[in-house]
């Protein structure tokens, strides 16, 4: 089994990373596999509301987001983190999630459905709830099992070694990566027990609240 953790920062072993890696540390030692999937620092498109992903099953854009989605396949979990800009995640993770996820939700088999993800956030002082709240969305928007953690999923700091001195902080992702483990586990015995994954509706019923 093994657990995406996505770096959606610009600094490839910034905050965002070590706030990551911490988790990453008590996902492995509770047997689980883990990799680090960095978004990079190359500018990533926004969506463009073309729909095209419903007929070509990926994003017209063949960049990161196919490459991402491909991988998530495999995935048994998820743990995506972004440093805070302007009270949000950064704008290049917030493209990257969009599309991930627009194009994912036409996927067969659905790469998130079902699947447990947590967001993790990385500031020097504010903002943070609000960035997770709107990661979070698409977690639930996906069907998926967000894991929490005995706080909020959040460090501070402005570099690496700040967020270390984050105790309160660290503790939190160690927490995380130990609860994501335990949810593998009960999936994996729960597929043991041949429990099937709850029944689709066929048909998804779109009203735009007007018909
Ligand atoms: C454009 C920009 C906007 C930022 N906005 C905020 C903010 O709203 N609140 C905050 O506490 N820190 C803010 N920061 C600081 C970063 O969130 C913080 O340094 C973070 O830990 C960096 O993570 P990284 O090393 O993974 O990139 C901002 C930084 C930049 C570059």
């Amino acid at each position: 089994m093994k657990i995406l953790l996505v770096n959606g920062s610009p600094n490839q072993h910034g905050c965002t990373y070590t706030a990551l890696s911490e988790a990453a540390k008590t996902i492995s030692e509770n047997g689980i596999e883990t990799e680090f999937f960095w978004i990079g620092k190359k500018a990533i498109p926004g969506c463009i509301a073309c729909y095209k992903c419903a007929e070509k099953k990926r994003c017209v854009f063949d960049d990161i987001v196919n490459e991402f989605t491909e991988k998530a396949q495999n995935a048994d979990g998820f743990i995506f983190g972004s440093p805070v800009y302007y009270a949000g995640m950064n704008g290049s993770m917030m493209s990257f999630m969009d599309r991930v996820f627009f194009s994912a939700s036409r996927k067969e088999p659905h790469p998130f459905m079902l699947k447990p993800a947590a967001a993790v956030v990385s500031a020097r002082r504010a903002g943070t709830t609000a960035a997770l709240d709107s990661m979070n969305k698409y977690f639930l928007h996906g069907q998926m099992l967000v894991v929490g953690s005995r706080y909020w999923n959040m460090v501070h700091g402005n570099t690496p070694e700040e967020v270390k001195q984050d105790e309160e902080g660290m503790q939190v992702m160690r927490v995380l990566g130990r609860n994501m483990a335990w949810v593998l586990k009960l999936k994996e015995a729960g597929e043991k027990m041949n429990i099937p994954l709850p029944k689709q509706e066929d048909i998804r019923i779109a009203t735009n609240f007007i018909r």
